[in-house]
């Protein structure tokens, strides 16, 4: 049975707390904790008049309110792939690009999620900002960026975590995380005493050349084309906004989704 907690809440058989004005409905609560979690929407609408023409500026916009907004994780997006099984499977990878050819990630193309994207290259991106109660659904096809883009990038991120995407055999199984710390420590020294050659022997030459851990071949960013955008506004008593765009092959149509 339900217990008064502080403040007019009450404590369920499970222990969770649960804070309403009227006594919980003892019955269904037993039965199913979750069914009571429920919450209004009232943060904002969508309209077919108000969004942008074009999904990707929709979509920078909505990523920059979702900055401005302090949501965590801003970038956050879950990819969905299926292999030759068709079975679905999702993961959190974070955006590092979005323009008008696409919206990029950077991943170990021999993990899990490159050896599917590898067999179908179909896949669909996932924002969800809670906090502005919105989500964003993309559909597309993926593709590997240039190797110029991935050494751009990789360059770009500190150097502990070059090591770790260099030494990191990603979705493999491993025998310990000890083992892990070993292989980073050993191989993160091995890589920095290359880099530190390879610089003095710039140096001998009278280069100046920066020089880092090198990208590995394995490592490397990915591009979704999108075809279909579906942007999410929570509405009040489930009556939420929908606003899908199509890709026709020359333009996107806009339309708009029952709730
Ligand atoms: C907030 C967050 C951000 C992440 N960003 C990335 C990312 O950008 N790239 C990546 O490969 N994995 C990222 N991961 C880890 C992935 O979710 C996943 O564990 C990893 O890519 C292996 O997935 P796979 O085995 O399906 O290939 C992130 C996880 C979280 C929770």
């Amino acid at each position: 049975m339900f217990h008064k907690g502080p403040g007019g809440s009450f404590i369920s058989p499970y222990g969770l707390v649960i804070t309403t004005k009227e006594p919980p409905d003892c019955y269904s609560l037993m039965q199913n904790p979750f069914h009571s979690i429920r919450q209004q929407y009232t943060r904002g609408t969508l309209s077919e008049e108000q969004v942008d023409r074009d999904p990707v500026k929709q979509l920078e916009l909505w990523i920059k309110e979702a900055m401005e907004a302090e949501c965590p994780e801003p970038t956050a997006m879950i990819l969905s792939t299926t292999g030759t099984d068709l079975r679905p499977s999702s993961r959190v990878v974070l955006m590092k690009g979005l323009d008008e050819h696409g919206i990029t990630f950077f991943t170990n193309y021999d993990s899990r999620k490159g050896h599917q994207l590898a067999s179908n290259p179909y896949a669909s991106l996932l924002f969800f900002w809670p906090d502005l109660e919105r989500q964003v659904r993309i559909e597309g096809t993926v593709e590997r960026v240039s190797k110029m883009e991935s050494d751009n990038y990789y360059d770009s991120r500190p150097e502990q975590s070059r090591i770790s995407a260099a030494v990191s055999p990603q979705s493999q199984e491993i025998s310990s995380r000890r083992w892990l710390e070993e292989e980073i420590k050993a191989q993160g020294s091995r890589l920095e005493a290359q880099v530190k050659a390879q610089g003095s022997r710039f140096k001998a030459q009278g280069k100046d050349e920066g020089v880092s851990i090198e990208r590995p071949e394995n490592w490397g960013g990915y591009r979704l084309i999108p075809e279909y955008f579906e942007f999410w506004q929570g509405g009040a008593d489930r009556l939420h906004d929908r606003i899908i765009y199509i890709w026709t092959g020359s333009d996107w149509r806009i339309a708009r989704l029952a709730p």
